[in-house]
């Protein structure tokens, strides 16, 4: 069997900036606030006129990722997209980044798992390399919050920790031993899916019925992402260590061995109490949600790139990353430098 290895990391984020000051110009909220409960300074966000997408961005990611890794488009044999904001309800993310890329006509799979979406893609991608059935995998997490949030006072509970940006992953196959991708968890619990929702307008309540149904409900903000935040959080630091602690059983290492995690960047506190538990320094945990909130599918590829950008990995690290999720689903993926 063969093993899939690291071989290019990308990122993209918009140029636009929103601090947290400026979300006070929409809602009643404070810097202080926000910082206190979730570590966020500020977030990037699309503007109109820009020419940013969901695959839009996912391309910009995909294009640096792919020249670190020293190869064209056509290369690729295969793209996973993980994504819960897509660029519309059908055809995924996916199959426009191929065309924007100007791929040959490869397979392009969508994923659909929010915040554990990137953790959910890369496993798919590293079980079609270690079958044989592909070589060059490219693995993408992209999302564009901004344009979906409320950001009046009624949404501010949710508003303030969404960001937009994007990135990826080339991965490749290798015959090297304990190198690359050694296991994975993955999990799923659909009784907790209306914890962490946008409702509708979907199949289950369509547009032109919801619309006709809001002109009586006006206050209605089922459109909008609803998180029952407490709830989540107290799943969130469980899981999180749960499914870390599978995968490094399932690898035969201890917790001692982890070189860096790259949590999911959900929550500042979370993440701490994640590093905590697991004993970790500072230096062994990425956060940088600091400056770009959480960005849900996007939020570990484009942590790990920066890690990997900021000189942080090295050969032979042992890497973790971990998620935890809409859904709920969660995850986590062990990974050999
Ligand atoms: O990525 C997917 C997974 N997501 C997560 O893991 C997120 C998990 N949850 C969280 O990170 C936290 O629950 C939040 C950051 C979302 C909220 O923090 P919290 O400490 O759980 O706050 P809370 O919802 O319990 O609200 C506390 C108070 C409330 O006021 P009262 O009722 O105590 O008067 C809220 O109305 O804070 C108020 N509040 C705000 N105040 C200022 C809620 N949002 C804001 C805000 N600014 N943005």
């Amino acid at each position: 069997m063969y093993q899939s290895k690291v071989i290019g990391l990308g990122k993209y984020v918009p140029e636009r900036v929103v601090t947290n000051d400026e979300l006070t110009n929409y809602m009643e909220t404070s810097d202080e606030w926000i910082r206190e409960r979730t570590g966020i300074e500020e977030r990037h966000w699309v503007e109109e006129g820009d020419g940013n997408t969901t695959a839009v961005m996912g391309a910009k990611a995909a294009r640096q990722a792919l020249e670190r890794a020293g190869l064209q488009p056509s290369d690729i044999d295969f793209i996973v997209f993980a994504t819960l904001s897509p660029d519309y309800y059908f055809p995924g993310s996916g199959v426009l980044l191929q065309d924007i890329l100007d791929m040959p006509t490869i397979g392009a799979l969508d994923v659909r798992n929010q915040c554990s979406g990137f953790v959910y893609a890369t496993a798919v991608a590293d079980q079609f390399i270690k079958t044989g059935m592909y070589k060059n995998v490219l693995v993408v997490g992209s999302e564009i919050q901004s344009t979906g949030l409320d950001l009046s006072t009624r949404g501010r509970g949710v508003s303030v920790i969404f960001g937009d940006g994007a990135g990826a992953m080339v991965l490749t196959r290798t015959e090297e031993k304990n190198k690359g991708f050694l296991a994975h968890s993955l999990h799923s619990q659909g009784k907790y899916a209306d914890q962490l929702i946008v409702k509708y307008p979907s199949s289950a309540f369509p547009t032109q019925r919801y619309f006709e149904h809001l002109k009586e409900n006006p206050d209605d903000t089922s459109h909008f992402p609803y998180m029952n935040g407490n709830f989540v959080f107290k799943h969130a630091v469980v899981r999180f260590m749960e499914a870390i602690m599978e995968v490094l059983q399932k690898a035969g290492v201890s917790k001692q061995e982890i070189d860096l995690l790259i949590p999911h960047q959900a929550n500042l506190r979370i993440s701490q109490f994640v590093q905590k538990q697991l004993g970790l320094k500072d230096e062994q945990i990425m956060n940088n949600i600091q400056k770009y909130g959480n960005t849900t599918a996007a939020s570990i590829p484009i942590a790990l790139t920066e890690a990997w950008e900021q000189g942080k990995i090295k050969e032979g690290d042992l890497i973790l990353q971990a998620a935890f999720g809409s859904g709920f689903t969660w995850g986590a993926n062990l990974l050999r430098w």
